[in-house]
């Protein structure tokens, strides 16, 4: 998705913006463009493809005496990739420069009216209407901020905008509603993106702007006023991820840098939360709404992409430990489904951002018919996180690669421990079993990552074929679909997930020797279905790689290649079985030669429809 960059003050602006744009290009993007305030008037720059294409156009402009620009890197909705699609676009007199995320609905309709007002435009983007609409009714009335009042009461849609006036040279304005928007106050200067990542570094205070708010910013003021003209007080939060964490370090990509940290992130989703002694779950941040949970009758998890896998494996959680029935929905289906609602059900959101588009708008909808919210959220003081009515925090850090891996481990920790939270035995010492082999899964996944150039030499082997299935029972059905979509992502190998039960009612029609099987096949309560299911792989001659269970003999007769994982108990598997399919995702898109940090047509957050 697109990225906002601004920077104001002391500094020259062209470095720290260029900075900003590379910080955003894991979100995915195909242009970028900078629009900077220098001797008195604005100057523009935009190039197609990478950051860097940009950064070396402008090698001899990086000097320039600046205090004040705006940066975006463009994922195309309206118009393809071109440096005149790119943004930032200005109106007529190339006085008033805009950079967007988001859509503008009635954009045509309003292109048409400026049309007939002579306006000239010479994008396919939906935001050049920005500029000229402001420029429009600053011919009746001289006063910016009211003109751009004026403008945003014509404008339906999602927007996130930043804006320079060459009048205005001590100012940078930014707007939102419903995408996000984040203002980063620095000493003498401050900063605007899109995403708080862009900020790690540059300071830690921030605002997130909410939805009708307009910020004037200068080098020492923010003034935020909503739509109505009202000065609001906007909260001031505290970004606690650090240079390092938004950093490679001396891995080759973030996406294994991610899958490696993973003992580190199910260590800070349990820290302070998970009480062995007392046999107890302690999740602060729902203790506000502590009674509310006690009556509880249903669950509906709403989330998308990775995050909905993980909220699959809730599922089975929840039911187990919790014994509350739970439903799982695309997010993009649950807002427009009729379903008739019950009293005392939950919703919880899940969501690695915090600003996914479609999982904002299933919360909301939950909230309208008054259901309690909940969120499972990473990124602290997000929308999401500020919407629902109470939730518990990730603490998993930035997650910069676009194929998301950490997050989902970190998230079915928090669901592992969210469910003994709702459930009646919570301090009781049956949970002595769960907390015991909980606390080993960090030991136990770094076992794994130990073995990873096993996994390297496996995926030199299978980077050869275009189609896998991917097959898991139980806990490790959502598995078989988090492991496709992985190899989807970052290799462009066409994969399927499939529950085993389910191959033989269509799937297995694919099998042959050119289409091979991603088994996982843990020593647990389905274990003898899962060798049925190979069988049936094995006598149409399609080859089969599994993830097993160490200790497991009988796998090596049925499979072609297996990866062994170490045992635990069966709700806590998925921890296991899935780092082993992120490695081979990882291992095979790089073995294709691709860049895995940046998947083509992906976006790290999805902040529009
Ligand atoms: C995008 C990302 C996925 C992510 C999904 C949901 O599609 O590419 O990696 O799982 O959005 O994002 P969220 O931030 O809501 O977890």
């Amino acid at each position: 998705m697109c990225g906002i960059i601004g920077y104001i003050g002391k500094e020259k602006s062209l470095p720290i913006l260029i900075d900003g744009l590379k910080a955003l290009e894991y979100r995915g993007y195909d242009s970028a463009g900078v629009a900077i305030f220098s001797n008195g008037k604005i100057q523009v720059k935009k190039s197609v493809g990478q950051v860097k294409i940009l950064e070396k156009a402008l090698k001899n402009d990086i000097d320039l005496v600046s205090h004040l620009g705006i940066g975006h890197t463009r994922w195309a909705t309206h118009g393809m990739p071109s440096e005149t699609n790119a943004h930032p676009h200005s109106d007529c007199q190339n006085r008033i420069f805009v950079v967007h995320n988001g859509i503008i609905e009635n954009y045509r309709e309003l292109k048409e009216y400026l049309k007939n007002r002579k306006h000239i435009f010479i994008s396919d983007t939906d935001t050049e209407i920005v500029p000229h609409l402001i420029e429009d009714f600053l011919k009746s009335n001289h006063d910016f901020n009211i003109a751009l009042l004026d403008a945003l009461k014509m404008i339906k849609g999602a927007y996130a905008f930043a804006i320079i006036d060459s009048k205005n040279p001590n100012t940078l304005y930014a707007v939102k509603f419903s995408s996000p928007l984040v203002i980063g106050i620095g000493k003498g200067d401050n900063f605007l993106a899109s995403d708080p990542s862009a900020l790690v570094g540059k300071t830690k205070d921030i605002i997130y702007l909410k939805d009708g708010e307009i910020a004037e910013i200068t080098k020492d003021n923010i003034n935020v006023i909503n739509f109505e003209k009202q000065k609001t007080s906007p909260e001031i939060m505290r970004l606690e991820w650090d240079l390092e964490q938004a950093q490679k370090g001396n891995y080759a990509h973030f996406m294994l840098k991610e899958i490696f940290e993973g003992p580190e992130i199910v260590l800070s989703a349990l820290r302070g939360r998970l009480k062995t002694k007392e046999n107890l779950v302690k999740l602060g941040g729902l203790e506000q709404v502590a009674d509310k949970l006690k009556k509880i009758k249903r669950l509906s998890i709403l989330a998308c992409g990775t995050s909905y896998y993980a909220s699959l494996v809730g599922e089975y959680l929840f039911e187990e430990i919790a014994k509350i029935p739970t439903e799982v929905h695309f997010a993009s289906e649950f807002r427009y489904r009729e379903e008739p609602f019950e009293k005392e059900t939950v919703a919880i959101a899940i969501s690695q951002s915090g600003e996914t588009a479609d999982t904002l708008a299933a919360i909301r909808k939950a909230k309208e018919h008054g259901l309690l919210t909940l969120g499972i959220v990473n990124t602290v003081g997000s929308t999401i996180a500020r919407e629902t009515d109470a939730g518990v925090y990730n603490h998993a850090g930035p997650e910069i690669g676009v194929a998301s891996t950490k997050a989902f481990i970190s998230q079915l920790t928090i669901l592992t421990l969210m469910a003994v939270y709702l459930s009646k035995s919570n301090g009781h010492s049956s949970n002595n079993a769960l907390f015991q082999e909980l606390e080993k899964i960090p030991e136990k996944i770094k076992t794994i990552l130990d073995k990873c150039s096993q996994m390297e030499a496996l995926a030199e082997k299978y980077k050869k074929y275009e189609n896998f299935l991917f097959l898991g029972r139980k806990y490790n059905y959502p598995i078989a679909l988090e492991g496709a979509l992985k190899l989807k992502e970052v290799s462009y190998i066409h994969a399927e997930g499939c529950s085993a039960g389910e191959m033989k009612h269509g799937p297995i029609a694919m099998i042959s020797e050119k289409f091979p099987t991603m088994a996982i096949v843990s020593q647990n309560s389905v274990l003898e279905k899962m060798f049925s299911n190979l069988e049936e792989i094995k006598a149409r001659k399609g080859p089969i790689f599994a993830i097993a269970t160490e200790g497991d003999k009988e796998i090596t007769t049925l499979a072609d290649d297996v990866f062994f994982v170490p045992k635990t108990i069966e709700l806590l598997e998925p921890f296991l079985t899935v780092v082993p399919l992120q490695l081979f995702a990882y291992y095979v898109g790089t073995k294709r030669g691709f860049d895995v940090d940046k998947p083509r047509n992906l976006a790290k957050s999805v902040t529009v429809e």
